[in-house]
């Protein structure tokens, strides 16, 4: 079973989704997409294919996240007075208070997010900032017991996350935490340039029992659609499955708006 990201254009790039009950590592450095991108493919998999959602961050309380999604359409509020997604934690720094006042640590903050995938019976969960549970959990290994605990047990509930991790300046090591190794899939977010211009751009680096693109693929960020990656110059739409047309068809007028802009700009691809 396969489970559709709503990013526009990835699925064909890893077997036409992320395998059922995996957990994925989305690593980058600050700004590259992480968080657009863990958060489309928990609202769009509500919206538009009918999931339920947890979204935890330790980055962001509810009223940013709220205000930060509206850009792309995504109502994260209404959703989550419908029911259909719950959201946890909250600003490293209010989520260390309230696990101080409770003697708390890394495995009672993860014990909580899967009773909650359990009793909500949620789909998919959105993990934003997994690297900063190390400041609950200074010892790396257990880190990476508790890791492992929450991949093991979001896979027997057939829950599929996202999970995502900053890279630090001039660091090489992927999730922060020496993690990668005991998640099912890597993905790592690029923005990157030579002189003026940056591009933006993603790489598939591990996703187990898939045979996914071993390129680098450039995207872009857009208002009201949020991710969306660039068809390869030459490959056709034709030669594209039937069942995903609509998003084709989006993807290809999206395409044609940012060659425009470019042209515009003076910055032709
Ligand atoms: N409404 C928007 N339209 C287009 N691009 C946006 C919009 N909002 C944010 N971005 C781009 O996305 C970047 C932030 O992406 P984000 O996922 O928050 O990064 P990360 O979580 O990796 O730090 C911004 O720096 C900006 O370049
Ligand atoms: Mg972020």
């Amino acid at each position: 079973m396969r489970i559709k990201t709503g990013i526009l254009g990835f699925d064909e790039l890893v077997g036409r989704g992320f395998p059922e009950g995996s957990s994925v590592l989305v690593c980058g450095k600050i700004g590259t997409g992480k968080s657009i991108f863990t958060r489309q493919y928990l609202v769009r998999g509500i919206t538009d294919y009918g999931d339920l959602g947890v979204l935890v961050s330790l980055e962001r309380g509810k009223r940013d996240l709220y205000h930060d999604a509206l850009a792309f359409g995504w109502h994260i509020q209404r959703l989550e007075k419908e029911g259909t997604l719950q959201i946890l934690g909250g600003p490293i720094s209010s989520v260390s208070r309230e696990m101080g006042k409770a003697k708390g640590k890394t495995e009672d903050f993860i014990s909580e997010v899967v009773e909650v995938v359990e009793t909500s019976e949620s789909r998919r969960v959105a993990f934003e900032r997994i690297d900063l549970l190390s400041m609950f959990s200074p010892d790396e290994s257990e880190l990476k017991v508790q890791l492992s605990r929450l991949r093991e047990s979001l896979a027997k509930l057939g829950c599929t996350s996202v999970l995502t991790s900053e890279i630090r300046e001039g660091r090489e090591e992927l999730s922060g935490l020496g993690a990668e190794g005991i998640l099912d899939g890597v993905i790592v977010l690029y923005y990157e340039g030579e002189g003026l211009t940056r591009d933006r751009a993603l790489e598939i680096r591990k996703m187990r029992g898939t045979e996914h693109s071993n390129r680098l693929h450039f995207f872009n960020i857009i208002e009201n659609k949020g991710i969306v990656i660039e068809k390869i110059p030459g490959e056709r739409v034709e030669k594209i499955p039937r069942e995903s047309n609509r998003e084709d068809t989006d993807i290809v007028k999206i395409q044609q708006m940012v060659d425009e802009q470019r042209k515009r700009l003076g910055n032709p691809k």
